[in-house]
């Protein structure tokens, strides 16, 4: 097998973790007998530095033409005194509306050896395992009116709106439910229904569709999503899926991710399209960005996931997160998730040591 493949570092850190990224993924693919044709372009901050826009329509059909797309991180300072509609993020919201790619998969999963690494207590976290599924092309991100207006009297308007419709619904349910049969059998739906319509009928739909035959052995439970956010470091052994909003998912899987001790860790899979698009979490962390001390994990990991959910190559996707947990385990540590008494290493020699272990795995 032949998989082409878009690769877009972006900005920040972004260009250093899919460095690592990269390696992996051509290492598994002489393993496994496949191949791997990597074309990358630029997107976001470098972008708009190139070419006065963050994502141009060669990049978007180099993506659209390919058969998966790996994505670094996006934006910086450089470009936050930019109008809205040509900042470095846009191109992310335009890549996942154009590529159809209505369902974020955020797995939130401890690896043992990071339990205290968490800014939460080990006996909260410990064993946490759980999926957020996030709508990814609806609600408040993308609906209409939106915008700023100037009133008579001088003073502005700022408008965002929040809407879903059926069709929207029942497929990320579908989604949510589906994820649930591979894992524990649970479904918790995370809304606003005490207030919001629109996530009253968010609500009335995932019932609905809770009750089409296929889902019989899972359990649904309703959550407010205020709740949810406390109920998330509470105790979040009680969560399986979690399937929720654009705008909830936003929030709750970056609260999500400090369970697991940083958001580093955190890879991720939007998909939907006829081409599945896989990043990292986390941002593009100017703070640190060419000093070698990311975190390359997340982006490895979401390698894994493209390995599993695009290709079906679930056998090397298995090896690249048994290597991950490995390193972990001999006490190598990014900055991110440094501990005392561990071994602190950078982006690249952390890369290293997990294409080392995928070797010796074998
Ligand atoms: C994310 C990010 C993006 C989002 C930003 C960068 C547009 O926070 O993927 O969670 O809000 O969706
Ligand atoms: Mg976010």
């Amino acid at each position: 097998m032949n998989y082409k493949i878009t690769v877009l570092p972006g900005d920040g850190i972004g260009p250093e973790v899919m460095g690592e990224g990269t390696e992996v993924l051509g290492q598994v693919a002489k393993l496994y007998g496949f191949t791997v044709e990597l074309e990358h372009g630029i997107v976001g901050g470098a972008s708009i530095d190139a070419h006065g826009k963050p994502l141009t329509d060669p990049v978007l059909n180099l993506a659209k033409q390919s058969d998966a797309v790996l994505l670094g991180a996006m934006g910086g300072p450089k470009w936050d005194g930019l109008d809205y509609s040509i900042r470095p993020e846009r191109a992310l919201l335009a890549l996942r509306q154009e590529l159809g790619l209505f369902a974020n998969l955020r797995p939130v999963k401890l690896f043992a050896a990071l339990a205290s690494a968490s800014t939460l207590k080990r006996e909260v976290v410990e064993g946490t395992d759980l999926l957020v599924v996030r709508e990814l092309t609806g609600g408040i991100y993308f609906g209409q009116p939106k915008g700023i207006t100037t009133l008579p009297d001088g003073t502005e308007r700022g408008v965002n709106t929040e809407v879903y419709t059926t069709p929207e619904i029942e497929r990320i349910a579908h989604v949510a439910f589906q994820a649930a049969q591979k894992r524990r059998n649970k479904v918790t739906s995370v809304d606003k229904a005490n207030v919001l319509e629109v996530t009253e009928l968010w609500r009335k739909v995932v019932t609905r569709i809770h009750k089409n035959e296929a889902y019989a052995g899972i359990e649904l439970e309703h959550i407010l999503v205020d709740n949810c956010a406390m109920q998330l470091i509470r105790n979040p052994r009680q969560f399986d899926v979690l399937v929720t909003t654009n705008m909830f998912g936003d929030i709750l899987s970056d609260e999500a991710a400090m369970l697991t001790g940083s958001i580093g860790m955190l890879p991720s899979a939007s998909l939907g399209g006829k081409v599945g698009m896989y990043e990292p979490v986390h941002g593009s962390a100017p703070d640190i960005t060419g000093q070698d001390k990311a975190n390359p994990l997340a982006t490895i990991l979401s390698v894994a996931m493209m390995l599993r959910h695009s290709f079906d190559q679930v056998a090397a996707a298995d090896r690249i997160e048994k290597a991950v947990e490995a390193v972990l385990n001999e006490g190598w540590r990014t900055a991110d998730i440094q501990e005392p008494g561990c071994k602190l290493v950078g982006c690249k020699q952390m890369g290293q040591l997990v294409r080392d272990k995928i070797a010796q795995l074998g």
